[in-house]
């Protein structure tokens, strides 16, 4: 595992995964959430493993999606690549999944955050969707779950203008179970982890499977909408503007094109 680290038993039944590219802000590429995925199958098949929880460092939990390894790619390479069908895979996992989040959790981090089951928040947490600054738009849920999360109007706002929710805010709207100290934000997911561990693992599994239900009754259909309409924004020279702004660390002249 080159981008993230695994440890089994951080407590009895509770296994951490440490998302670790720090000098990137732990930029979600294609390898990263491939170890993501292949060690959740791992660790949901482990039998001394009840709980997960999945963080990153005190500055990011992740800064969204590497937009260095897509901003040049076509419409028909996103599609073709479907990167985005890895994380149909994570939120299969029967165990629950506790996002420790700290810094910033934006693009792709905030989604693999509510991809999660429960996020525990450090007071210095920024949530957001800011894909429309470089031209395209959330790709892997954030469309679908946070609107469902923190409702219709807040959702557009953040989505459409790509402005950023503190932790405070995200507990106001509900997006977060707990706001606390930036020392603590771990401690506190491993408290919630250790709670639900000692409790019978077949009746949480059935618990979580209940409630995911329905929470994701239409989320297929949502996600595959967003997911092409995502795709799609890589035929337009707007994503190719706003990325290539952002890799040359300069603002976007978006043209409608
Ligand atoms: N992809 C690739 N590299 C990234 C990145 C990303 N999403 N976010 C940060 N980085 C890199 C930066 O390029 C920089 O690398 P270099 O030192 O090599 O230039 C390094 O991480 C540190 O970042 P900054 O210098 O920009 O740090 P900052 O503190 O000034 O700003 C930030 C922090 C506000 C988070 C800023 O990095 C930023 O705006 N990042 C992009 C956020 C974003 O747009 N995310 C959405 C991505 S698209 C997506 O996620 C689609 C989807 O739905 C899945």
């Amino acid at each position: 595992m080159e981008f993230i680290k695994v440890t089994e038993n951080k407590e009895p039944y509770v296994a951490l995964i440490e998302l670790n590219r720090p000098k990137e802000l732990n930029a979600l590429n294609r390898q990263l959430m491939e170890e993501v995925r292949d060690a959740l199958q791992q660790l949901d098949k482990n039998d001394a493993v009840r709980v997960i929880i999945i963080t990153g460092n005190e500055q990011a939990f992740a800064a969204g999606a590497d937009i260095k390894q897509m901003a040049d790619k076509t419409a028909i390479d996103m599609l073709m690549i479907d990167q985005f069908s890895t994380w149909d895979q994570i939120r299969k996992t029967k165990k629950p999944i506790i996002a420790a989040v700290s810094g910033f959790a934006l693009g792709g981090g905030c989604e693999f955050a509510m991809t999660c089951d429960m996020i525990i928040a450090s007071e210095t947490a920024k949530f957001g969707q800011p894909e429309i600054k470089i031209g395209t738009i959330p790709g892997a849920g954030g469309t679908q779950r946070l609107t469902k999360a923190i409702g219709k109007a807040k959702a557009m706002e953040l989505i459409l203008t790509g402005r950023f929710l503190s932790a405070e805010e995200a507990h106001f709207y509900g997006l977060v179970n707990k706001v606390v100290p930036k020392e603590m934000y771990l401690y506190e997911a491993l408290q919630l982890a250790k709670e639900i561990a000692q409790l019978s693992p077949v009746a949480v599994q059935l618990a979580k499977e209940s409630i995911n239900r329905s929470f994701e009754t239409h989320l297929d259909e949502g996600l595959t909408l967003e997911r092409k309409n995502f795709y799609l924004t890589f035929a337009s020279e707007d994503q190719k503007e706003g990325m290539k702004a952002f890799v040359e660390k300069r603002n976007p002249d978006f043209k409608g094109k």
